[in-house]
């Protein structure tokens, strides 16, 4: 049995009043269609989507897809361009998905699969629970009895052929209003089975949905990552520091050299961004912050941290530790090791129970033991979900 989904994305969300239309607007940190796409693909080998390219392949990139096609005036022309463009792989069974629905309850897919074995279509709804009223002219003229009414949702299942002779004789008849598919097989008199839908499979249609659909969505599991990061930075020739300080780990030291570093060459906070870049595989401090960038000489590093400890929160995660190991000689540091930790919990805003900051020698050997430079390993733990 072939399973195809046509994700169709080419509305403008007129009523939604974005300047993006609102399939490409985030929620929890991902495009509003990938959610939809994530949740078809694990369900179908053959994904369609509709609507524009550039948007829906930067949306959608590395959830394999058919290449997208152009939609149309209203969404019965779009799914019916879709429609065609699945022609070629000859599927079975087609489920048209809204884009701007990004959840599908669990359960939903396989009911409608169901469902086709007795019905040429399947549509998810759920019952009315306000008590309807016609309105005309701002005044009520009917109460229409909600017994037997439903709310039709997508994705929504047809036997493939069905639905695109279903398509092309609406087309051919000049009608394209049809706001689902449903309809159309209703229209030609074919049967179309009821599964229970859900609550949660919220179409993104007015801006107050958008807060609805972040409480509906399901919590991604937070898992733990650690990172680790590795620097060095040369003192500078004895006598040419000036007034230049050592700051390590975001304490000043009183100290006869300083290190050499386009920023302030704080060699501890260094090691402990690239850790927690390293965590998050998001590169490293040079990415973020280049050398080559004037704006960063002799910056205050403590700019380099608030920003890592910025990227784990737009991630949604959290730092549970992080150990810095000091590598030099002189000058002595654990004396300053507390100012340091205490520094060093204020930027990343955690309590100074998860930061530990520690120094070894290497016994006079190497650069470090020779006094030429200081040395920083650090690590960091974080907890943080899955990318998207
Ligand atoms: N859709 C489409 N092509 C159209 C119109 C709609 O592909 N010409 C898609 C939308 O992108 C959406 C789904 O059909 O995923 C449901 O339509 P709707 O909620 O009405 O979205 P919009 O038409 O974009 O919104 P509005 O009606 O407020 O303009
Ligand atoms: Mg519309």
């Amino acid at each position: 049995m072939r399973i195809a989904a046509l994700l169709v994305a080419a509305g403008s969300g007129s009523r939604f009043g974005a300047d993006t239309p609102k399939q490409f607007l985030t929620l929890a940190g991902t495009p509003v269609i990938r959610h939809a796409a994530r949740a078809l693909a694990a369900h179908v080998a053959l994904l369609q989507p509709v609507g524009d390219a550039a948007a829906i392949e930067a949306a959608l990139e590395g959830i394999p897809h058919l290449p997208p096609v152009p939609g149309g005036v209203t969404r019965q022309d779009s799914v019916r361009a879709g429609l065609e463009a699945l022609v070629p792989h000859a599927p079975d069974i087609v489920l048209v998905h809204d884009a701007a629905r990004p959840i599908i309850p669990d359960g939903t897919i396989a009911a409608l699969r169901t469902a086709l074995a007795d019905a040429p279509g399947a549509i998810p709804a759920v019952p009315v629970a306000d008590t309807l009223k016609r309105v005309a002219a701002g005044r009520i003229t009917a109460t229409v009895a909600r017994a037997d009414l439903v709310r039709a949702q997508t994705p929504q299942a047809f036997h493939f052929a069905v639905l695109l002779e279903a398509h092309r004789a609406a087309h051919a008849a000049g009608a394209a209003t049809a706001t689902d598919d449903a309809a159309l097989l209703e229209a030609a008199g074919l049967a179309v089975a009821i599964v229970p839908g859900g609550e949660d499979n919220i179409k993104l249609t007015w801006p107050e949905d958008l807060m609805r659909l972040e409480r509906a969505l399901p919590a991604l599991p937070l898992l733990p990552r650690v990172g680790t990061g590795f620097d060095v930075h040369a003192f500078l020739p004895a006598g040419t520091a000036g007034d230049r300080p050592l700051v390590l780990c975001g304490v000043t030291i009183p100290h006869e050299r300083a290190l050499a570093g386009h920023s302030d060459a704080d060699v501890g906070l260094h090691a402990l961004c690239d850790a927690i870049y390293g965590a998050l595989a998001e590169g490293d401090i040079g990415r973020h912050f280049p050398p080559s960038e004037a704006a960063w000489k002799d910056a205050d590093s403590a700019r380099f941290l608030r920003h890592a400890a910025g990227r784990i929160a737009a991630r949604g995660g959290i730092l549970t530790h992080a150990d810095v190991t000091l590598i030099c000689e002189r000058p002595k540091i654990t004396p300053h090791a507390a100012a340091m930790r205490a520094r060093l919990a204020e930027l990343l805003d955690v309590p100074i129970g998860r930061v530990s900051v520690k120094a070894t020698t290497t016994e006079r050997l190497g650069f470090t033991g020779r006094g030429e430079g200081i040395a920083a390993q650090a690590a960091a733990t974080v907890m943080v979900a899955d990318p998207n």
